[in-house]
């Protein structure tokens, strides 16, 4: 039996609507009224999951309506994140859409959310006036209704939508139905790469209106460098005066005033209270003068041009998904601050409102992206893609409209972007003329856009550093608008695990080159999710058909907002004051900041012999202006540095009083300024190896007779040691697929440098040495290693050299060269080297050398998935498990309780179990890491190129 319904319209059909909704209120400025009354709806909320979107008929939205039944959720929240399973899971995918790509239809398995929350009116509700409902983010799509009475319904998941409600509003037992859709057309335009994470995950919020309150208004706040005067006009829908007491500002809305201003910057945040007073409602005003222009091919601020160092910030909670509370989100900006960066992109949508007035507050750039990205439809060259189809305009239009009225009020944001990866067409170039003619104090961004049609400027992402040096020199070509335009990296430095590598050398090439007007970081935060036995899930974590994997998990940040080393260089490379050594008994400071001169800072140096400190003392700087440096003359070394010790001047740039950001003291910069090198550590061959029936001894080291395995020095058990030429591929090792001839992860693979056989050609005692000759060689291959081992003594000390001498067809660098050795106990580690963090040949910047301590828990960074980490640089000696050991030359230092075979094979932290043993491993050489796990891999200078090596360590037992 067959049946059909034909001409039936579904209840649902919005959902499948193109168009951006029904009912809501005109977008306008958000903003927080000084005296109008507010509800906030957030909280406990009944909930009802069904799996089709009109599997459930309405009346649950009617009063009277019995929901004790339901199921509760919180609200901010996604309730696939809620209820331990029983709501669904997140997917995640990065290009894929993860239904048929059938627009605007979407899988009639629509995961459908009722919700439910009742409330009184607080008694000192006032009576008359308006009133409206205000949600600032529901995905994806939201039909709402209040006392049974349909109020209409949207999508444009992270915007704000209102409904006037006073016609419907009772005293009590109100009723706020909900109902969402995980699935709509709206999903279409939103394909970013992120977890698809249902639910009202921004409040909720019931607002008095009262009589001539306000209703828009825009703050139009210009400052011009020349005069030093700041411009304000505010234009608002509903007269009234405005007021600045610390500028003795009263005028009428409409007006244009001007006054003797501190301008806003990044660096300089200047905010001035004020008020708009419509009669009916004061509404607070943070108002920054600041003049945003395209002049002379640059982005200028007050005149200048800006440098953005950036980063790209999705919202992320390990718990709560993109539902964020206000103290996460001051969380991130205190730690970009704390990090030197100075501009986010809010990729790839308007964050909660309360992020942008924190970045007023403590004074960052902002790039505020629109909610859209139609990225999937490139798996079908971009046929039918939402921005080039005239049907959609109006729904794009609505998203920039309530992007840029939302947030037209904020200093900090300087320029609008389209969206991202959502190919090219008319639709963009509609967003694009309306918002340059709503707002002509901003400019316009859009990556997509290779010819600079609708934007002002040229934007790219994961450009390597060639093109973007050949950028700079304007040798890229393009259209004649393009080539007229600044440039900037709207996203660089995948920091995806282990890295990202490279950013010194990009920060080079946008200090050279005016036109190349910095970048921004990709990304701000790994997005793992806490899960109950992985640590933090990631892609396919939850079964998902189609997933990216960790490919969620690339930021600077680990998911419980820790720093990770990319972080600790990024800062490091950005840093608004540069101290450069000359080695001539001076210090050349230079102010990088593009507005603040150096007076918020102090400068310190100490001086320090083989990493103690022998003297340290304030450095007098002059108050340079941005842009200026001077060269200072360094204190004199003390008279009683120890001869032959290494030595030199730390010199520190701190805060010289408290910040909003950071406490007096905190370090903003630092450089390191040698002096005299340290000695290469010799010994003496005054020993020779005794050969006994089973053991060698020599020294205080003991060796396997048969195979020359050293197996002890002093009391020390010592095993395994021998060659080790491979590591944990890292996730910028692995590649992405789209970059399938470079990947050196798959080419070590291929090659078998993960199993690679240790062949004994032979073991030789002589007078003076040791000898152990090996061949070092994957099964399979021709090429090898042979690798000779050769061992001294003085009777205390031992010394190890390796030989290496290359043989075979190499046609890929190795990921590490050095030793490998398991100690049976070794707990804290004490170094002289690099610290106090891990560094990779091409992410060392933010080593200083010195001198640390560190257990060895503590040197791992636990990346989500498990890989390469950890590693040391410049390592002078380091002391652990009753062994001190001395390079020669210095070499890179890692321990693990796990062998680097088991944290390749581990997927998730929880994988890593520790084994009895501590394995150390002590290179000579590492590949660098690059950052291909989406964009370039590691610059030629840092590839571990297969060549003869030798290197020494000096053993001794302590
Ligand atoms: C970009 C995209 C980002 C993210 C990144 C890789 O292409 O704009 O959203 O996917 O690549 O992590």
């Amino acid at each position: 039996m067959s049946f059909r319904t034909t001409g039936t319209t579904s209840a649902a059909d919005y959902v499948e609507d193109v168009s951006p909704g029904s009912g809501a209120l005109a977008p306008r400025a958000w903003y927080a009224s000084s005296d109008a009354k507010s509800l906030s709806l957030n909280g406990r909320w009944r909930f009802r999951l069904s799996p089709t979107a009109d599997a459930e008929d309405e009346t649950f939205a009617g009063t009277g309506y019995d929901a004790g039944g339901w199921a509760e959720v919180t609200v901010p929240g996604h309730w696939v994140l809620q209820g331990d399973g029983a709501f669904g899971a997140p997917i995640y995918t990065n290009v894929l859409y993860p239904f048929p790509v059938d627009p605007p239809r979407v899988p009639t398995e629509n995961p459908t959310g009722d919700h439910l929350r009742t409330f009184d009116l607080p008694a000192d509700w006032p009576a008359g006036g308006g009133a409206v409902v205000r949600f600032d983010g529901v995905e994806s799509c939201a039909r709402v209704w209040l006392n049974g009475t349909e109020l209409g319904e949207f999508k444009g998941s992270r915007l704000a939508h209102e409904f006037a409600v006073e016609h419907l509003l009772r005293p009590t037992g109100n009723v706020l139905a909900v109902r969402v859709h995980q699935w709509s057309a709206g999903s279409y335009l939103e394909d970013q790469d992120q977890w698809w994470l249902p639910g009202i995950f921004r409040d909720v919020t019931l607002l008095h209106r009262p009589a001539d309150s306000a209703l828009d208004f825009f703050v139009h706040s210009a400052y011009d460098h020349v005069t030093g005067e700041g411009t304000l006009r505010v234009d608002s829908d509903v007269d009234g005066r405005v007021t600045v007491p610390a500028l003795d500002i009263d005028v009428a809305t409409g007006e244009t005033v001007t006054a003797t201003v501190r301008p806003w910057t990044a660096e300089t945040p200047a905010l001035y209270d004020g008020v708009l007073d419509t009669g009916g409602e004061r509404v607070p005003l943070r108002i920054g003068f600041r003049t945003v222009e395209l002049a002379d091919g640059l982005i200028k601020v007050n005149g200048r041009p800006v440098l953005f160092k950036g980063v790209n910030r999705h919202e992320w909670h390990p718990e709560r998904g993109r539902a964020l509370d206000v103290e996460t989100m001051r969380q991130d900006v205190l730690l970009m601050k704390r990090h030197n960066v100075n501009a986010v992109r809010t990729s790839h949508y308007p964050p909660h409102p309360a992020f942008l007035d924190l970045c007023d507050e403590y004074g960052l750039w902002v790039i505020d992206e629109c909610d859209l990205e139609t990225h999937g439809f490139e798996q079908q060259a971009w046929r039918d893609n939402p921005v080039d189809d005239d049907r959609w305009t109006p729904a794009l239009l609505d998203r920039a409209a309530r992007m840029v009225e939302r947030d037209k009020n904020h200093p900090s944001v300087v320029i609008w972007s389209l969206g991202n990866e959502a190919g090219t067409g008319r639709g963009l170039t509609a967003m694009a003329e309306w918002i340059h003619g709503r707002d002509t104090s901003r400019l316009v961004h859009y990556e997509g856009d290779a010819d600079c049609r609708d934007t002002d400027m040229y934007s790219r992402m994961y450009a390597d550093h060639a093109e973007v040096e050949r950028i700079g020199r304007g040798l890229d070509g393009g259209t004649h608008r393009r080539r007229h335009l600044p440039f900037i990296l709207c996203e660089y430095a995948h920091a995806m695990g282990n890295g990202p590598g490279g950013l010194a050398d990009y920060q080079r090439i946008f200090e050279d080159h005016a036109r190349v007007q910095g970048g921004f970081v990709w990304e701000w935060i790994d997005h793992g999710i806490a899960h109950p036995t992985l640590g933090y899930a990631y892609g396919g974590d939850f079964g998902e058909e189609l997933h990216d994997g960790n490919f969620v998990c690339d930021g600077l940040l680990l998911p419980d907002r820790t720093p990770s080393p990319g972080l600790a260089e990024f800062r490091k490379v950005i840093e608004p004051v540069s101290v450069e050594g000359s080695g001539d008994g001076t210090v050349r400071i230079t102010n990088k900041q593009d507005f603040a001169d150096l007076t918020a800072l102090a400068f310190t140096w100490v001086f320090r012999a083989d990493g103690e400190t022998l003297a340290s003392g304030v450095l007098p700087v002059p108050a340079l202006a941005a842009g200026e440096s001077a060269v200072v003359k360094l204190p004199r070394p003390p008279a009683d540095a120890p001869a032959g010790a290494e030595t030199g001047w730390t010199v520190r740039a701190v805060l010289a009083g408290s910040t909003p950001w950071a406490p007096r003291g905190h370090e903003v910069a630092w450089g390191q300024i040698p002096l005299t090198a340290r000695a290469a550590p010799s010994v003496d061959r005054t020993d020779g190896p005794v050969v006994g029936e089973r053991l060698i001894t020599l020294g205080p080291a003991s060796f396997d007779a048969r195979t020359g395995a050293l197996r002890s020095i002093g009391a020390v058990e010592v095993t395994g040691l021998r060659l080790d030429v491979w590591r944990a591929t890292t996730d910028n090792d692995d590649g992405s697929a789209w970059q399938a001839d470079t990947r050196y992860g798959e080419r070590w693979r291929t090659l078998g440098l993960h199993r690679m056989r240790h062949r004994l050609d032979a073991v030789e005692a002589d007078d003076d040495s040791l000898t152990v000759r090996t061949r070092v060689a994957p099964a399979a291959a021709e090429a090898g290693l042979s690798t000779v081992y050769r061992w001294t003594s003085d009777g205390n000390r031992l010394r190890l050299t390796v030989s290496v001498t290359p043989d075979g067809d190499w046609t890929v660098p190795l990921p590490r060269l050095g030793v490998r050795f398991g100690l049976s106990a070794a707990d804290t580690v004490t170094w002289f080297g690099g610290g106090p963090g891990e560094a990779y040949p091409d992410s060392r910047a933010a080593s200083e050398v010195g001198r640390w301590q560190s257990t060895v828990d503590a040197l791992q960074t636990p990346y989500v998935r498990p890989q390469e980490n950890g590693a040391r640089a410049d390592v002078r000696w380091a002391r652990l498990g009753g062994l001190r050991i001395d390079g020669d030359p210095e070499f890179w230092f890692t321990a693990r309780r796990w062998t680097g075979e088991q944290l390749d094979a581990a997927r998730h932290r929880t994988d890593l179990t520790p084994g009895g043993t501590v394995w150390v491993n002590l290179d000579h050489g590492q590949h660098g890491i690059g950052s291909q796990s989406c964009g370039p891999g590691p610059l030629p200078r840092y590839w571990l190129n297969v060549a003869p090596a030798e290197f020494s360590f000096v053993f001794s037992a302590e």
